[in-house]
């Protein structure tokens, strides 16, 4: 193992055992079947651009999305439309808000970037939906091909927010009702679901991290998944916006282009050198997972990840 590698998985295991200890933070429960997920769970994934892959402790656990997806799907809208159509519909500034607020410019009623629920819905809605594609396929195929691997839907998880997500839905009637939103508001929250319920490891998100890391080629695969200056744009929407309203301290502690998921997966990408990824429920009041925070920020401290 070269020096370089051996520091990784160093760093990867003591940080598993450092923070294995740390129970602070509650499980998400306004998606009930979120809440019965095992707690205690904690992994941690590397991959390079060589395509090496570190992890520690439940790397292989599988868990749903969540908003992980969002900055993908965002890929996915910019690969096929471009940037400017994109930009017409969500723009692309820090919200300084939770992530299920009406983040909505008053002047245009755009959402004001696409990690934020609103942003997002109106991200899923503008992939194209044709016979022989249906707009979920399409993003199915998508993230399947970050992760570089053929990935499913926990579907009792995508029945649970489905049964309970009413504050998305009122969300997109709004963003309906102050600008076109390009389908029916339903419609458009039901893709948004199953694409939050979307099953993925550590180990995956690793790997889609690290796609983008690798202007948009897969590491592992050699799958050109998105172009390299969308890549680049989607780091960029996650430095600035990925973090919520804590996107600013992340920048400054952490460094790294990042997105939170209230399952308790956590991702940030290196540029043209690696994607990491972790898995730990217990979340702090902004909805990110409170070992994958702390784990993240002490691993960019030891190995000198921040990139300003
Ligand atoms: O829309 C929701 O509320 C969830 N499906 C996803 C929210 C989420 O993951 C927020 N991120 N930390």
């Amino acid at each position: 193992m070269s020096p370089a590698a051996e520091a990784v998985t160093d760093a990867l295991r003591e940080l598993h055992t450092r923070f294995a200890g740390l129970r602070d933070g509650r499980l998400a429960d306004y998606i009930p079947q979120l809440a019965r997920t095992e707690p205690d769970a904690f992994g941690l994934a590397l991959i390079s651009m060589d395509g090496h892959r570190y992890s520690a402790g439940d790397a292989g656990t599988p868990f749903t999305m969540q908003s992980v997806s969002k900055p993908f799907v965002y890929a996915l809208a910019l690969s096929v439309l471009g940037l400017d159509e994109v930009c017409r519909w969500v723009s692309a500034e820090p919200s300084g808000e939770a992530y299920n607020a009406i983040s909505l410019e008053p002047d245009t009623g755009r959402p004001d970037n696409a990690m934020v629920n609103a942003g997002a819905i109106i991200t899923t809605a503008l992939i194209p939906d044709t016979p022989d594609t249906p707009r979920f396929e399409r993003i199915l195929d998508c993230l399947s091909r970050f992760a570089g691997r053929r990935l499913d839907v926990d579907e009792q998880v995508y029945a649970s927010e489905a049964a309970t997500g009413d504050r998305n839905r009122a969300l997109a009637y709004l963003i309906r009702s102050t600008g076109p939103l390009p389908v029916d508001p339903v419609a458009a929250v039901e893709t948004y679901f199953r694409q939050c319920a979307v099953r993925v490891t550590a180990l995956d998100l690793a790997a889609m991290a690290a796609t983008l890391a690798n202007g948009g080629v897969n590491p592992l695969t050699g799958d050109a998944v998105v172009p390299e200056p969308v890549a680049a744009q989607v780091l960029a929407v996650m430095a600035t916006c990925g973090m919520y309203d804590a996107s600013g301290e992340w920048l400054l502690r952490v460094g790294l282009p990042a997105k939170s998921g209230v399952s308790g997966g956590l991702i940030a990408a290196g540029p043209a050198r690696f994607g990491l990824a972790t898995y730990s429920p217990r979340l702090d009041p902004g909805g990110t997972s409170v070992r994958g925070r702390a784990a993240l920020g002490a691993l960019s401290e030891r190995l000198g990840l921040h990139l300003m």
